[in-house]
């Protein structure tokens, strides 16, 4: 087997390893939504993050975000440790990561105008120590394709795709290194996923910053991603660039969820022969976390718990 490229051999600028981190329920064992999950993004780069509901993409997106603790292994952007502060602040250095959420009704502030709302993100760069921005609200909401009129507006003025469009372009004031998105287009009409997704793609690219984009429509991920990280169960099970992954997908994970690929309804949806959701991860399957539903599932695998090797995939098919 081949190893696969590294289209960006620069030092990533987020750092992910091993990461562990659990949601703690009274009387419970804990949930390990991320069970030893790493990741890179390095700048200018597009990272598809794709898995299942309840793989543990969102509680990946927010210990980067600083919004969970890690429990074991470490987060490091642009050599900086990402740690939660017990107050609702945020380390300054740490504002140029900034997220865009699925639900952008949640995410702004219904009494505020929108320009104001964009110029709190403005005033973040000067926050961090940097030169101050010179951008204004108006040419934010130009670059993400809204006139400057809305500004005056308030969100619920606005469609939904309008209002993850302002969401970009509060997150883009910050003037982010790495942008995060949390299946930003999962609640905008078919129309719109695309443009919001190609609009997201475009300006990271264009301003050199990173993008961990989290979707479970793998149709939009291929378009827009340089690379793809499959998760299962709160791993990584297979990493490589896009076109490779989808030439040739070699975790039997990986190979059901594009085989779902297209669907009238989007995509996402597991094929019949993958049987079962997703495991509860306060209780994983032992060796594998696979292996239940697995079509390959051969001597060992309940055993034995495969690690992440060079060739991107995390799977004993492939052990050396
Ligand atoms: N705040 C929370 N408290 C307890 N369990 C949680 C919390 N958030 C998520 N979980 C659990 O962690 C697992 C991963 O969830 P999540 O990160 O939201 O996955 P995804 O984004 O891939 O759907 C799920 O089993 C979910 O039920
Ligand atoms: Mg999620």
């Amino acid at each position: 087997m081949t190893t696969r490229t590294t289209p960006h051999p620069t030092a990533p600028l987020l750092s992910v390893d091993d990461l562990v981190v659990q949601y703690h329920r009274p009387g419970a064992p804990p949930t390990r939504a991320v069970a030893g999950g790493s990741l890179q993004v390095r700048a200018g780069e597009v990272v598809g993050l794709v898995g299942e509901s309840g793989c543990g993409k969102s509680t990946l997106a927010r210990a980067v975000c600083g919004l969970v603790p890690p429990a074991e292994g470490r987060i490091v952007y642009d050599g900086t440790p990402v740690r939660p502060l017990r107050v609702r602040r945020r380390e300054p250095a740490l504002t140029g990561i900034q997220m865009v959420f699925q639900d952008p009704y949640g995410s702004l502030n219904p009494r505020r105008r929108v320009g104001a709302q964009i110029a709190d993100g403005i005033r973040t760069v000067a926050g961090r120590g940097e030169a101050p921005s010179d951008a204004t609200p108006a040419d934010l909401l130009t670059r993400v394709g809204l006139s400057e009129d809305a500004a005056e507006g308030y969100p619920q003025e606005f469609s939904g795709g309008q209002r993850q469009r302002i969401a970009i372009a509060r997150a883009l004031a910050a003037r982010p290194r790495l942008l995060v998105g949390d299946e930003p287009i999962s609640a905008l009409d078919a129309s719109a996923q695309l443009q919001v997704a190609t609009l997201m793609r475009s300006l990271a690219v264009e301003s050199g910053a990173g993008l961990l984009f989290i979707s479970h429509d793998l149709s939009v991920v291929r378009l827009i991603a340089d690379r793809i990280a499959v998760m299962y169960l709160g791993r990584i099970v297979e990493t490589g660039p896009t076109a490779e992954v989808w030439a040739d997908p070699r975790h039997p994970y990986t190979r059901a969820l594009l085989a779902a690929v297209p669907k009238p309804d989007g995509a996402g949806v597991l094929p019949a022969e993958l049987p079962g959701d997703v495991p509860d991860p306060a209780d994983p399957p032992s060796g594998c976390r696979f292996h239940p539903r697995c079509p390959k599932v051969f001597d060992g695998c309940d055993r034995e718990e495969p690690q992440l090797i060079a060739g991107g995939v995390a799977c004993r098919l492939y052990a050396a």
